[in-house]
């Protein structure tokens, strides 16, 4: 079913429609004559005759035409009834800006079920409850369903908000600095129309160019991952993200699920369809204006123009800090801006034009400028150094930018939208920062989103396993109610998907080390061998490096003496004997199970490194093989593997085939929680996982 009758609408019922301007009833009307709604409007209010002089109706099922939306303001008591009537009369749209629903408690709860039957059974859409309203700016529309007290201008931002406080503030925040809204949407309780929905219709939106989001959380994180991947790949989607998941928090006892808590999933989530996170509604808005009004850059590579030297090189850090470049031009830009400029001047990048330059200097270098093909985008800086000159010198940049095909973005030093200029230039199409930070960023996101749009896809990529065996194992564990799997089940399952475990046996005497390490070849490892243990280090249970008998017997002697003083009760089973694995690079690779995202797949340096410095990356499963590139590669200490100065590199390719090996066990095995590899050595050739721990899900937990 499509949400047409709720945003093209013909015809509109505001149901507790009111002549007390005090009252949301009041205001929702209001907007909708003043506004200019196209179609016909009917207020129903069963106390009136007239509202806003509009003939009024008692019921919706009294009014004569056709009613394709009804705006519901009545108290939350009357809605089931409004309800029935829409339903009766045919309508087939409905935007319910009452509260009193599922935000209450049990009884809204079950309200909202109620509506939401009603509505189903009926074949009509609705957006809320408990939201702000919808807009729709279209001029075949001109709808302003809403309460704000704002009337928003015509653009082609569509907005979605799970706030309608937000919702208000935003319009009225926009109205100043000049921005206009395609369509506007406050989801409320999202009860039946999801923020999903809203995306996807707002993608097919052909007066949409870029779609913000305000969210607080996600009602299905798996679909929104699909749709907006989808809806990425032609325009922009811009979110803001608050109200961080506790979910995490509760289960700390592996690394991975001590580190995914909080933001992760979040952070994950929106790399993985392209979506771009701003931090603040300001950033938001300023990504925006540059993504509504401007081309997406081929490159990064960006050339500053300016009239100060101070704003250049801010200017310049802030590109190389975000991740884009400063142009070096081609030999004849710079014999242009020569020819152009003063001799005090700089015809390198940042072009500092200084004090003296003219409107027509900006004319000229900037043209310069966008005519060099080593410059993907252009960033033009003003200091205002008269008044008089503002807007000529705005009217020049947006001349000489009229005809490129690459962004330019201005930054009038510390001036306002309300200012001639930067009003000249936004009007022009070219965004105006107030600060050469701010347009910086807007660009680096531009390039970002081109870069999530040019890359590749990914597949899935699927390995030869023993599926069935290892879900026996599982099963088996689960069955008797266990939380973790022993030593050996563990490894068992890695070997069952292909990972590599260190030569090495059990021992339970210390003669028998000593013929397990012979075999073996020294140097050999010990490790306790334990159910009851979790963290081996933790209780001088392991010993390295050991290189002869002399050292082993000490060692065994040690490891069994530390465990009984450090966890007297714990059953033992013996202490294993492995191959001590030398030469590589420590990295940790985990999975945890998060009750809003699904299972977390984790990787990162290994060792001391995950406590310290946590250098991990996160991605929501199912993963693809580029997933698994970026994750291994977006990592700091990614140098590190890669054979920084002069290093033997590691096998960064079987790293990335482990994540994807992982992966496809969490995504075919059922009843994992939470799994860690730490560490797995990563060699010049191959990798080893020399620890790793398997907790199930248990009854009565998530
Ligand atoms: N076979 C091995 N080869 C090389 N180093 C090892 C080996 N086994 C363990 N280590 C090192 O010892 C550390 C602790 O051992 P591990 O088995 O991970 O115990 P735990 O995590 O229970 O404390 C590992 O992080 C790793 O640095
Ligand atoms: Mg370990």
């Amino acid at each position: 079913m499509t949400l047409e009758h709720v945003f093209r609408p013909r015809s509109v019922a505001v149901v507790g429609a009111s002549d007390n301007p005090s009252k949301l009833g009041w205001s929702v009307l209001h907007n909708i004559v003043t506004y200019g709604f196209r179609g016909r409007v009917y207020p129903v209010n069963p106390g009136r005759e007239y509202v806003h002089c509009i003939p009024c109706y008692a019921s919706v099922r009294d009014i004569p035409g056709d009613v394709d939306l009804a705006v519901v303001v009545v108290p939350a008591r009357y809605v089931e009834q409004v309800f029935l009537d829409c339903a009766e009369k045919g309508v087939r749209g409905a935007v319910v800006i009452t509260a009193g629903f599922k935000e209450i408690g049990p009884q809204g709860e079950e309200l909202e079920r109620r509506i939401l039957k009603i509505a189903r059974d009926a074949g009509m859409r609705f957006v809320g409850p408990n939201c702000m309203g919808i807009i729709n700016t279209d001029e075949d529309v001109s709808l302003n369903a809403t309460f704000a007290p704002t009337q928003p201008l015509r653009g082609s931002i569509g907005f979605i908000s799970q706030s309608g406080a937000m919702g208000v503030a935003v319009l009225d925040f926009s109205n100043a600095e000049r921005i206009g809204f395609s369509k506007f949407a406050s989801m409320g309780n999202k009860a039946d129309v999801s923020g999903n929905d809203l995306v996807e219709m707002f993608g097919r939106d052909p007066n949409t160019k870029v779609i913000l989001m305000y969210i607080e959380n996600f009602g299905n994180p798996r679909n929104f991952i699909t749709i907006a991947r989808k809806v990425s790949e032609s325009k922009p989607i811009i979110a803001v993200k608050s109200g961080r998941t506790k979910a995490g928090a509760a289960a700390a006892s592996s690394h991975t699920g001590a580190i995914a808590g909080e933001d992760a999933g979040a952070q994950a989530l929106f790399k993985q369809c392209g979506v771009l996170r701003a931090l603040t509604i300001e950033e938001m808005f300023n990504y925006a204006e540059a993504f509504a009004a401007q081309r997406l850059p081929r490159g990064k590579r960006v050339a500053v123009l300016t009239n100060g030297g101070g704003p250049g090189i801010i200017a310049a850090d802030a590109v190389e800090g975000h991740g884009l470049e400063m142009a070096g031009f081609q030999k004849s830009t710079v014999e242009a801006l020569r020819s152009v400029l003063p001799r005090e001047a700089s015809v390198r990048n940042p072009v500092d034009m200084i004090a003296g330059a003219t409107a027509s200097t900006y004319r000229s270098c900037l043209s310069i400028l966008l005519k060099d093909r080593n410059v993907d985008a252009v960033l033009v800086i003003n200091v205002p150094l008269g008044k008089e000159t503002e807007l000529e010198t705005a009217a020049a940049i947006a001349e000489a930018s009229r005809f490129t095909g690459k962004p330019v973005l201005a930054c009038l030093f510390g001036r306002k939208e309300s200012s001639e200029g930067v009003r000249h230039l936004i009007e022009h199409g070219i965004p105006t920062y107030r600060f050469p930070e701010g347009a910086v960023r807007a660009l680096a996101a531009m390039w970002r989103y081109r870069s999530w749009r040019e890359k590749p896809k990914g597949r899935t990529v699927r390995f030869r396993a023993g599926r069935e065996e290892a879900q026996r194992i599982l099963d088996g564990a689960m069955s008797r109610d266990r939380e973790w799997l022993t030593k050996r089940e563990v490894d068992h399952l890695l070997e069952l998907y292909g990972f590599r475990l260190p030569k090495g046996m059990v021992a339970t005497t210390e003669d028998e080390a000593v013929r397990i390490a012979k075999k073996l070849n020294y140097p050999v490892v010990m490790k306790v061998v334990s159910d009851d243990i979790i963290h081996k280090w933790d209780v001088g249970g392991v010993a390295l490096d050991i290189k002869g008998e002399t050292e082993l017997r000490r060692q065994y002697r040690r490891i069994m003496s530390n465990v009984q003083k450090k966890r007297p009760g714990a059953r033992v089973d013996g202490i294993r004997v492995e191959r001590m694995i030398t030469g590589g690079r420590e990295v940790i690779l985990g999975m945890k199970h998060d009750s809003i995202y699904g299972s977390m797949i984790m990787f990162g340096l290994g060792g001391i490194y995950v406590e310290t410095f946590r250098d991990v990356s996160f991605r929501i499963s199912p993963l693809t093989d580029v997933d698994a590139q970026e994750m291994v590669e977006e990592i700091r200490g990614y140098q590190l593997l890669a054979g920084a100065r002069g290093e033997k590199p590691c096998d960064i390719k079987r790293l990335k085939n482990y994540v994807l090996r992982l992966n496809q066990m969490v995504t075919e095995l059922q009843g994992i929680r939470e799994m860690d590899l730490n560490p797995v050595i990563a060699l010049p050739k191959g990798a080893v996982v020399v620890d790793a721990r398997v907790r199930l899900e248990q009854h009565g937990s998530q």
